[in-house]
Formats: structure tokens, C-alpha cells, sequence
């Protein structure tokens, strides 16, 4: 299948150039576009027939539901049985954004959007390319992240061609995700409400406007998130965490490297650990930078394009530094210990 890449600048969008991509999209194809959070693979969400071709170009579990994407308050009416006074107190502070809330589904909501489950995760994302596909469109839009299976989400547009290019219809292309991971996903239908997924909208920020916790259940239970239970955001490398104070991490950096002299490892490491390291053979290693952990946004903005790129150079055993949660957060947290296998040195 040839697949049509449509670049869009976000700061001066064409809208002649988005509306025949959202027309593509109403006819029936599957569209990629990006978000502030990652890129997403978006099909017409009432269509069931059309909705499973995302399963069958992304390689996904039948059984994991997709978030719905929306332009305005007169759509989310349309998707859901009632609103409750939660959404309505969320979607004022946090809409549009990266959040996506579940909800009781109204039965017209294919089976396959929902995963078989009787709710719906909904979502109106704020990058200004992806409203303005959402509003051409002006159809409710499903679309998890537009990578294969088991992959980092793509943050770029070039990850999501690697992926998706010859599988899908379209690929909009515009600027690299600002957030750089999945939203927040919280349950609405249970009291108090359930943070599924954490993301970079936080706990301590919805607290301010409705009760909330975490969701507990162990991978023993049933998950209330069934996405949660498969394998994510991986490098196809094994990936180890590095832990420790700072002089702990160098000593456990060196002695990998040490013992891994016979093959090409790929090390990960912030700015302020690359310079407290010796010998890195980079001649052979890959050696990858997270950024400063000055700047923690900026580390999770590239954490999926640094996952990938040991990818591209073939690297079998990864080793990266762990930065703690007091300063990368829960949300960057949880990728890491997902793509690990919950893997430390
Ligand atoms: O930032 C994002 O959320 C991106 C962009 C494209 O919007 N999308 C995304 O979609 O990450 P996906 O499919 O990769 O992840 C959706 C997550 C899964 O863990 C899924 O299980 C959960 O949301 N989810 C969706 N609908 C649900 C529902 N009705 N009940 C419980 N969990 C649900
Ligand atoms: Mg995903």
C-alpha cells in the first residue's frame, strides 16, 4: 500500500493539505497524526470493520481497548451514556490535553474501540495539528499510539514511517511531540476515580479538583486498564536500569563495560554521568545522552527517540542510568521499569 505523507507546520498550518488527509480519514483509511504526547494511528470511531484494520497494522491484542479522540464538549455527548460532574470539573481544567478519561460507553460504540468492555477511554488532545484534523474530520477518531506493538511510542514523524510506512493510508508529519509520553489515563466510572496510566498530568494536580488514587491491582489481577499488562514502550535490546547514589553508578557502569569488552552494548546515561565515566569504547558502544537532569522534561520528551535508536544500531544489551522519581516523576518512572522488564544492576 502506498502511503501518503502529508507535512504540516504547526505554526502555519495548511489546511487544505489537513482537510485531504481528515477526507481520507472519512472515507475509511487509517491516518497517523501527531499529538502532544505521542503519535497516534487514527480510524473513523464508529466503524468497527474499519477500526480493526489499527489492530492489524499496529500487530495489536484484540483485547485492548482504544481511546477516542474529540474536538468539543458536543461530541463527547454523543460518545457517552452521562457525564459525570468529575468529567465535566476535568475536561474544564485539563481539556484539551493529555488526559484521557474513561467513561460508561453509549452502546453505539463498536465492540472493538471498547476492547468488549462497556466503557470508553476519551480523550481532546491540544496540539494545535491534531485539532485541527480532529475538527475537519469532525468524526470521533480511535487511535492508540501509532507504532507496532511492544514498541517505544513514536515522538517523531519519521518513528511512526519506520513503523506504519506501507501499512496505512496516511501519515501526517509535523513537529516532534512536546510531552514525549502517553497521557494520564483515569477511570471515572468508579468512586474515588482510578489513575490507570500515569502521565504527565499528575495525581497531585486532578487531587485539586476530585478525589483520586492509583490504581493497585497487581499483574496477578485483572487490570482495570488491560493495556497495562502487556510488554511496552521496549527497545528490541535487553534494557537493564542502573540504580544507585552517583559514585554507585559509575562503579556498576565500569564494571559492565569491563565485562562486556568483546560486544557492542549500548549505554544511556544523562549529561552529568557522561562526564564521570571513563573508557566507553565508542568506537564500539553506542553511547546515547538522556539530557541534564536540570532539565527532566526534556529527558522524557526523548526517552522514546533514545530507546529507538539502539534499535537502528542493532545493540543486544542496553544499560541506562536510572534517574529517580523525586526528579523524572511516576509517568517516566513507569515506562522505564515496563520497556526494563523491571530489570537493575
Ligand atoms: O497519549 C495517548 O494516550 C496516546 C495518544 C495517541 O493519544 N494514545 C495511546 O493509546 O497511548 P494506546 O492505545 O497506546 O494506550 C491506551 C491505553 C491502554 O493502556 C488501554 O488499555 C487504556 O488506555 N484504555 C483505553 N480504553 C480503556 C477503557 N475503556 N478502560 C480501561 N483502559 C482503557
Ligand atoms: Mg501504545
Amino acid at each position: 500500500m502506498k502511503t501518503k505523507i502529508f507535512e504540516i507546520d504547526q505554526k502555519k498550518i495548511d489546511k487544505k493539505l489537513l482537510e485531504e488527509a481528515a477526507t481520507i480519514l472519512k472515507q475509511g483509511g487509517l491516518v497517523a497524526f501527531p499529538t502532544e504526547t505521542v503519535y497516534g494511528l487514527g480510524a473513523n470511531a464508529l466503524n468497527g470493520d474499519i477500526v480493526s484494520k489499527i489492530f492489524i497494522a499496529k500487530g495489536r491484542p484484540g483485547d485492548n481497548p482504544l481511546i477516542v479522540h474529540i474536538h468539543s464538549m458536543e461530541q463527547l455527548k454523543l460518545l457517552v451514556e452521562n457525564i459525570p460532574e468529575e468529567g465535566k470539573l476535568l475536561a474544564k481544567f485539563f481539556w484539551p490535553g493529555p488526559l484521557t478519561m474513561i467513561f460508561k460507553a453509549k452502546e453505539s460504540i463498536p465492540a472493538k474501540v471498547r476492547g468488549g468492555l462497556d466503557t470508553v477511554g476519551i480523550r481532546m488532545p491540544s496540539d494545535p495539528v491534531a485539532l485541527g484534523f480532529l475538527r475537519l474530520a469532525d468524526i470521533p477518531v480511535a487511535a492508540p499510539s501509532a507504532n507496532i506493538s511492544g514498541r517505544p511510542s513514536p515522538t517523531q514523524g519519521q518513528h511512526v514511517i519506520e513503523d506504519l510506512g506501507g501499512k496505512i493510508d496516511g501519515i501526517i508529519i509535523s513537529s516532534n511531540s512536546k510531552i514525549g509520553i502517553e497521557s494520564t489515563v483515569i477511570d471515572l466510572t468508579v468512586k474515588p476515580a482510578l489513575i490507570l496510566r500515569p502521565g504527565s498530568i499528575s495525581l497531585e494536580e486532578i487531587e485539586k479538583y476530585i478525589p483520586v488514587k492509583y490504581e493497585t491491582s497487581s499483574l496477578t489481577e485483572k487490570p482495570r486498564s488491560p493495556g497495562t499488562k502487556y510488554r511496552h514502550y521496549a527497545p528490541k535490546g535487553d534494557l537493564c536500569i542502573i540504580k544507585g547514589n552517583k559514585t554507585e553508578k559509575i562503579q556498576k557502569f565500569q564494571k559492565v563495560i569491563t565485562e562486556n569488552m568483546g560486544e557492542k552494548i549500548g549505554i544511556l546515561v544523562s549529561e552529568e554521568l557522561r562526564f564521570s565515566l571513563e573508557k566507553l569504547n565508542e568506537e564500539k558502544n553506542v553511547v546515547r545522552i538522556l539530557g541534564s537532569v536540570k532539565n527532566p522534561r526534556n529527558i522524557t520528551a526523548n526517552l522514546y527517540k533514545n530507546l529507538r535508536e539502539f534499535d537502528s544500531e542493532d545493540v543486544k544489551k542496553i544499560y541506562m542510568e536510572d534517574i529517580p522519581e523525586d526528579i523524572s516523576g511516576k509517568a517516566y518512572q513507569n515506562r522505564i521499569v515496563k520497556a526494563s522488564g523491571g530489570k537493575v544492576l
